[in-house]
């Protein structure tokens, strides 16, 4: 399957904020996530609509397209199929534009803040807004806002499928031992399932999740992942040695002949009308 760009517009201010592409490629070339889940939120599309047709699709903080690229790919022969993909990320763009230059298909790309780009989706239009692993780059204060405006964009039968960090399994006490330092220097994105769960609990939701396998080669691999997990920036101020060595010492249980390997859970919340 292929996919064409689309522009819609492009957002005035430059976006300084810079994506770790390093961190980001290394997860996806030691990781299956990006065959797990793309497969599994095509399971819950093929579930709620069953036969029924279902023709626009929204997908808020998109990256460089992977999840949607496949999801639409299982999706194919539904060529009806509409699908907007957002995100405010210049180096993000730039990448989409490269990737994709001269290819064919229907994705329209936005290059906008989601919480703008909300206000512009009309009332009962839209069957599945997927939001993965972008509410974290929100501010916690703005998600019931940003739920009650998605939800009210839903058609009847419509879902938010919102993908987020979970704290499920072993690896957790690596990220939750680093955790004070990373609440120190506040980077956003430790924000975790949980904190999502709690903020919107007084609305109804179905719980699913994938569980993802990551295979770093060396303790550099597993340190550049780590950091693209947390979006910590190449500047973080922790001494470099000290999250080094925490990291080595935490993760040595998971430490085999050819690399690390490690277990990583996402977290499905699918919201309804
Ligand atoms: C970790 S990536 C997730 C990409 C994709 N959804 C996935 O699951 O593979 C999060 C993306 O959200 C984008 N993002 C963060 N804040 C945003 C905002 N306010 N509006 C639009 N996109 C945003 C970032 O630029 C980044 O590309």
């Amino acid at each position: 399957m292929t996919i064409m760009i689309n522009e819609i517009r492009q957002i005035n201010e430059s976006e300084n904020r810079v994506f770790d592409f390093s961190g980001y490629d290394i997860f996806k070339k030691r990781g299956n996530r990006y065959e797990i889940l793309p497969n599994k939120v095509y399971e819950i599309i093929k579930n709620r609509f069953k036969s029924q047709e279902i023709d626009n699709i929204v997908d808020l903080g998109s990256g460089e397209l992977t999840l949607i690229e496949k999801t639409l790919g299982f999706l194919d022969g539904k060529k009806n199929i509409t699908c907007t993909s957002v995100d405010n990320c210049k180096d993000v763009h730039d990448r989409i534009k490269e990737k994709y230059r001269n290819k064919v298909d229907f994705v329209n790309f936005v290059f906008d803040d989601l919480m703008n780009f909300k206000e512009e989706i009309p009332k009962n239009s839209v069957d599945v807004i997927l939001i993965s692993h972008a509410i974290y780059h929100i501010d916690p204060k703005k998600w019931e806002e940003l739920l009650l405006s998605l939800k009210s964009k839903l058609k009847e039968n419509g879902i938010i499928i919102l993908i987020s960090r979970s704290i499920m399994g072993e690896w957790w006490n690596v990220f939750k031992s680093i955790e004070p330092e990373i609440e120190f220097y506040k980077l956003k994105s430790h924000i975790f399932s949980e904190n999502v769960i709690e903020k919107l609990s007084k609305y109804n939701f179905t719980k699913d999740h994938i569980t993802f396998s990551l295979h770093p080669k060396s303790l550099d691999e597993l340190i550049k992942i780590f950091k693209f997990l947390y979006r910590i920036p190449e500047n973080y101020i922790l001494n470099e040695s000290l999250l080094r060595s925490k990291i080595k010492s935490l993760s040595e249980n998971h430490l085999y002949k050819d690399g690390y390997k490690i277990e990583l859970y996402d977290e499905i919340l699918i919201f309804e009308k």
